[in-house]
């Protein structure tokens, strides 16, 4: 007998204008590093505002398979940790499995090359396809004994380490998760520890290492710690994320009229691009109630329906809004003229190839593109309907979803479940502020 499975499919109407005053769930970076950090932490932390998807509650249910005591997230996403130390993790008792997480994978391999038992951890489909070499070497090169699958790719297997040695590593792509690993073994290893990357990219891990009163100095596009240190517990106040906040944005500022608030964004300047992109772009968008949520900046948005026009996006941009291009190419489908982005082949090992998931999409309705190795062109115009596959990638999935708003009539997009791993109240948010997306679940 074959198993019955289903998927989620949205069925995404034309609609507007965009109004509303929402405020956006926690930032999905942070989130997973608040348990990683409050886990090998001494004493108690309390993490407020985090994010209840499915890719966090992953990294939440690894640490808890190794013996951390975590309670929530309750109706009001509080979370409270009761930490171990850097030396408290007990082997867990089978795989640890992360599902689409590929922060997770990445950063928990860090932690995991440095513990006295072995460990392995699988992943979804999706994840499978996707590089860990890019983690693997290092680790290696710091002693561990860390091996991923033929072709680099998960399950990761690692067997207890003999004492880590520190490097001086210089990423070979700018890539956050990469660093972070890197810095967290570095905790493990004996000696200094520095990684330089040839891109600025997000800095949550620094500035959490920081809050847990972990010294780490930081010059430029340097990074440096010491091994042998310790983390103390301390509660962390988790900012609106900007890359969910982003599908407001574009879906404000394509919409044919409206306003539309979003409370409680991260402003972190190492994930500010899609605003740089967007005001190139000749967007509104007013900047009010800038203050401190902990460590990190945030602000509310104003958004006003914009007609935008095609730019050539600044390479600087391209890691400060790395998870923003699905919908950034929505809003150059949705501009005058034609909108160019180049040294971006990251984007091609996310969730999906997500230079050729949109291009697939964008011209089943009707734009025009032309794909690159490490970018594309996209040229502004009317788009159609039909019917475009998110290929199991929820920023895809949203990304089309927000496209509706300037379409002939209803796009339907195909497998959306992954969705919850990032945003799970994204389509009850949208509905509330003009969109009209329903969901169908389709037995296969
Ligand atoms: C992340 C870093 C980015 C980003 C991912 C989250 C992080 O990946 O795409 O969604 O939390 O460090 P890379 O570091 O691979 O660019």
């Amino acid at each position: 007998m074959t198993q019955q499975s289903s998927s989620l499919t949205f069925h995404a109407k034309p609609a507007g204008p965009v109004n509303g005053d929402i405020t956006i769930p926690g930032d999905k970076s942070i989130s997973h590093r608040s348990i990683m950090f409050a886990s090998l932490a001494e004493g108690t932390s309390h993490i407020r505002g985090f994010l209840p998807g499915q890719d966090c509650l992953a990294t939440m249910n690894a640490f808890k398979a190794m013996g951390v005591e975590i309670q929530g997230p309750d109706e009001n996403n509080n979370v409270v940790v009761n930490g171990v130390g850097m030396h408290g993790l007990t082997a867990p008792t089978q795989a640890l499995d992360v599902g689409n997480s590929g922060t997770s994978i990445r950063l928990l391999s860090g932690i995991l090359a440095g513990q006295s038992f072995a460990s392995e951890m699988i992943g979804d489909e999706s994840l499978n396809k996707r590089p860990m070499m890019r983690v693997v070497t290092p680790l290696q090169q710091m002693g561990a004994n860390i091996s991923a699958a033929d072709g680099g790719t998960p399950p990761l297997t690692i067997d207890a380490a003999s004492q880590l040695k520190a490097i001086n590593y210089p990423l070979p792509m700018a890539s956050a998760q990469v660093k972070s690993c890197v810095l967290l073994a570095g905790m493990y290893a004996e000696g200094t520890t520095v990684v330089t990357e040839p891109g600025i990219t997000r800095d949550h891990t620094e500035r959490m290492l920081k809050a847990f009163g972990y010294p780490v100095a930081v010059d430029g596009n340097k990074v440096t710690l010491q091994g042998g240190g310790k983390l103390t517990a301390c509660d962390i106040t988790v900012p609106g994320d900007i890359s969910s906040a982003t599908f407001f944005i574009i879906a404000g500022l394509i919409a044919e009229q409206g306003s539309l608030t979003l409370r409680n964004v991260g402003m972190n300047p190492t994930r500010i691009g899609v605003l740089n992109i967007v005001r190139k772009m000749g967007a509104n968008i007013e900047i009010i109630n800038e203050r401190k949520a902990g460590d990190e900046p945030v602000a509310d948005l104003v958004v006003h329906a914009t007609q935008l026009k095609g730019c050539d996006i600044d390479d600087a941009d391209v890691p400060l809004a790395i998870d923003e291009f699905p919908a950034i190419f929505i809003a150059a489908a949705c501009a005058k003229g034609v909108t160019r982005l180049r040294n971006a082949e990251e984007l091609r090992v996310k969730e999906s190839d997500r230079i050729q998931a949109m291009a697939d999409g964008l011209e089943i309705l009707g734009i025009d593109c032309t794909v690159f190795d490490d970018g594309i062109d996209i040229t502004g115009g009317q788009l159609t309907t039909g019917t475009v596959d998110s290929q199991h990638d929820h920023r895809i999935a949203m990304a089309f979803a927000i496209s509706s708003l300037r379409s002939s009539g209803t796009i339907h997009i195909l497998d959306c479940d992954n969705v919850a791993t990032s945003f799970p109240v994204f389509v009850k948010l949208a509905n509330e502020v003009g969109l009209n997306i329903t969901q169908e679940i389709v037995n296969e």
